[in-house]
């Protein structure tokens, strides 16, 4: 089994601030939405701390994972819904005070990447900031802005296994 450690965590959302990792605060993780012009649009930030696996089936352990904590987890994948962000799938995991979010990573408007922006409020943003994409969506995974409004993140199939205080994310 896979684990997520504290050197995963890539943005932790607080209410008033949030903390982003040093190492990845020249990617897209800005809440200046401004900066993100002409960033990368096939992949979200802080690729050293994402979490690879293999593709197929895979179970992750993120126990260490706390409340506003965002990991990232990629694997490879060849279905055509994964060509703009490299054939890969991105998946996210957000702490919340008592439960999580898992989302992919992977816009529901083109299938750009989307960044994690290190708002609480809007914690997630697509990495195409055009004119005609620009989508943005809160911490359930609701789009609140740009074309993928009214619009939700996509869920991957997955289960999630808590017990004796370990969660487990099961992904099919
Ligand atoms: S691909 Fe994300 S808003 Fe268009």
């Amino acid at each position: 089994m896979e684990k997520i450690t504290r050197r995963h965590v890539i943005v932790t959302l607080a209410s008033s601030t949030a903390f982003i990792c040093p190492s990845v605060l020249n990617a897209a993780t800005n809440a200046d939405l401004s900066s993100w012009d002409n960033i990368p649009t096939d992949s979200p930030a802080g690729l050293k701390q994402i979490l690879r696996l293999s593709t197929g089936p895979a179970s992750v352990d993120i126990s260490e994972l706390k409340p506003g904590d965002v990991t990232v987890i990629a694997r490879p994948n060849n279905r055509w819904d994964y060509a703009a962000t490299g054939q890969t799938q991105f998946i996210a995991a957000l702490c919340r005070d008592t439960d999580y979010l898992i989302v992919e990573l992977t816009c529901p408007h083109k299938g750009k990447a989307i960044g994690l922006t290190g708002d609480p409020k809007v914690p997630f943003a697509c990495t195409d900031r055009g004119r005609y994409h620009s989508s943005e969506f809160d911490a359930n995974g609701m789009g609140v802005a740009g074309k993928s409004s009214g619009d939700r993140m996509i869920v991957p199939e997955h289960r999630l296994n808590i017990s004796n205080g370990k969660v487990v994310l099961e992904l099919a």
